[in-house]
Order: structure tokens, then sequence, then C-alpha cells
């Protein structure tokens, strides 16, 4: 399965994916990784390992992903062979003509037990509501914000002494674990 990867941040998960395949648990291969951030450490991963990677011109705006854009983007995805497209840390909303150009074709990856805590830095948001658990959930993309089907989801405690920091560090560990699974049982059902 060709996997293109659309990341704005650090890539750990785009790294997990990466280790999966390595290891021959999950048949895949990431022909293309974009990102709108062009100093995001996920494009240097993308270069260590060979990957194709760009940057999408976002045309100054710092979180609406433009219209244009998206048909660029789509296009770039296309055009590398790209049978599923994956959110890792992609930090803007994604809408048609994307969504249109994958049906039911793109991942997130959400650090919460959605629908609790949608959107930015939803750690922060479980450490400050005061809950004694969260989680982390891979969903399918529709045009609302970390909404769509669940794929997979798995609780995650808030421990007492958790900050922002210790809580995230947990969640990722999860993540890590969570994202090659779901990849592996969609491509075993939906897409064969
Ligand atoms: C991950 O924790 C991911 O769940 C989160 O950003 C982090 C990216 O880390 N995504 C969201 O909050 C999306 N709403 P990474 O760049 O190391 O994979």
């Amino acid at each position: 399965m060709v996997l293109g990867i659309l990341g704005s941040g650090s890539g750990s998960n785009m790294q997990a994916i990466l280790d999966a395949i390595a290891a021959g648990t999950l048949d895949a291969r990431i022909a293309l990784v974009l990102s709108d951030n062009p100093d995001a450490y996920i494009l240097e991963r993308a270069a260590k390992n060979g990957i194709p990677s760009g940057v999408i011109d976002c045309r100054g705006f710092k979180t609406k992903f433009p219209e244009e854009a998206q048909a660029e983007t789509a296009a770039r995805l296309k055009d590398a062979g790209v049978e599923l497209v994956c959110l890792a840390g992609f930090m803007r909303l994604v809408k048609r003509p994307l969504l249109d150009a994958f049906p039911e074709r793109i991942l997130n990856i959400h650090p919460s037990l959605l629908p609790a805590f949608p959107g930015i830095a939803a750690w922060k948001q479980a450490v400050d509501a005061g809950v004694s658990e969260t989680g982390c959930t891979v969903h399918h993309v529709d045009d609302g914000m970390d909404t769509g089907p669940v794929i997979l989801q798995e609780k995650i405690p808030v421990l007492p002494d958790d900050t922002d920091k210790t809580l995230h560090a947990r969640i990722q560990l999860v993540e890590h674990r969570l994202y090659p699974e779901a990849i592996r049982r969609l491509a075993q059902t939906a897409l064969r």
C-alpha cells in the first residue's frame, strides 16, 4: 500500500510507521511527505530515509489550508501514486478538494479519546480539565475538526502528577503503536 504523509512537526508518528515497515509488520511504502511548515523536522526525517518530500504553500495563511493549496496537495499525492493519506501531526483542517480526491482514504491520529478534547494540544486540555483518563484515536478524516469514524482508540490514564509534557510523552508511546496497527487493519479490509 502506498502512503502519503502530511505533517507539521516532529514526525515521530511517521517514524513509527517507517519502523513498522522496516520490521515487516506493515506492508506499505511511504511515497511522499508534505509539510505546511518548511522547518518541520518531519522533512528532515523524510530526507534521512530517502523519501521524496516537499512544502505545501499555504499562501501566507497561518492556520487556514487554502483551497488552491489543497488542490495542489491532492495532485502531488496522486502523482506520487498515493493510495492512503496519513495525517501525522498535521495542524490544518482538511476540506474539499483534498477530501474529494481521497474519499475515505485520509486518516488522522489525535491525542485524546475523541470526541473528547478535539483541536490543539489535547493533552493539555485533558490536564487542565482534571480528568483521570484520556487516550488517543486513529480516525477517518471528514470535514470537521477531529471528527470522522473511529478506527482504533486506546485509553491512557492521567496520573496525579502528570504535566502537559509527561502526559503527551505517554500518549505518544501509544500513538506509535496504534497508528501502524490502524493502517494495517484498513489495508486488510477496505483496500483489498
Ligand atoms: C501527535 O501527538 C498527534 O497526535 C498530534 O500532534 C502530535 C504530532 O507528533 N496531532 C494533533 O493534535 C492533531 N489534531 P509527531 O509530529 O511527533 O507525530
